[in-house]
């Protein structure tokens, strides 16, 4: 543990595809059968709300049928037993690193279980669906409420917070992510430039960027995280 203080993980969809939650790009290029400029971005929401919230009712009904898996609970058992900081940083929206017992996690891409209102931005947790009709619990706006989910050409959520983070590590480790979306793809090259943190990807196959990682291991993220985690607390 000596070695490595102060820990960022950065998540990405496959963390959560052993718990039965669909990655983005497995399924030629269809999220769910829908492609991803059709539910994930503004304009979608603008051209067509009903479908997009219909889409995200859904992700979001489709929580309470899935648990966290082995990845989820080795991360909540660093972050329990190391003495330094471990960080959670995920590209997810499901809730799966909380109900894994992680408590310091950073959702950059927003998060399933909260809507906004488009009228007096207040973010209020939801647990039930979310339509055109929905009423704001604090301003009573009608009709103004989106999930409150980062899409497309929006900006990510926490960043300078982030940033901070990834200046004062000693290890990232990326697991799960294909490394095609920015800003999340860029942490590796950001931590090699401050040039201090050994960094480690941890993905079924190489991601995009995976030259960029002083360590690689490939395979399922249920065998490798726990392994991984193990040797942490080990040394
Ligand atoms: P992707 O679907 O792009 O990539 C998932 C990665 O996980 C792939 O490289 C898979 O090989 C890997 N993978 C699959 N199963 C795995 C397993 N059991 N163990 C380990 N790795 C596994 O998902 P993300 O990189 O998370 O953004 O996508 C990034 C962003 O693009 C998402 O947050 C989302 C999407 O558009 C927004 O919605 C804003």
């Amino acid at each position: 543990m000596n070695l490595y203080k102060n820990i960022v993980i950065l998540t990405g969809a496959g963390i959560s595809a052993e718990s039965g939650v669909k990655t983005f790009r497995d399924n030629n290029g269809l999220w769910e059968e829908h492609r991803m400029e059709d539910v994930a971005t503004p304009e979608a929401f603008m051209r067509d709300p009903h479908l997009v919230h219909r889409f995200y009712n859904l992700r979001r009904a489709q929580m309470s049928d899935v648990t966290p898996n082995l990845a989820h609970s080795a991360l909540a058992l660093l972050e329990a037993n190391h003495r330094g900081s471990v960080t959670v940083v995920t590209q997810n929206v499901d809730d799966l690193h909380e109900r894994g017992g992680s408590k310091d996690v950073i959702h950059m891409h927003g998060e399933l279980g909260n809507v906004r209102c488009g009228h007096c931005a207040e973010v209020v947790q939801w647990h039930g669906d979310c339509d055109t009709k929905t009423t704001c619990p604090t301003c009573a706006a009608g009709g103004a409420m989106r999930p409150d989910i980062v899409w497309f050409g929006e900006m990510p959520f926490h960043m300078d917070r982030i940033y901070g983070l990834l200046a004062g590590a000693d290890l990232f480790v990326s697991i799960g992510t294909s490394g095609t979306v920015y800003p999340a793809a860029g942490f590796v090259a950001e931590i090699n430039q401050i040039g201090r943190a050994h960094t480690l990807e941890i993905n079924m196959e190489p991601s995009v960027g995976a030259s960029q990682f002083a360590e690689t291991r490939h395979g399922p993220a249920g065998e490798l995280v726990p392994v991984f985690v193990e040797e942490i607390l080990r040394d």
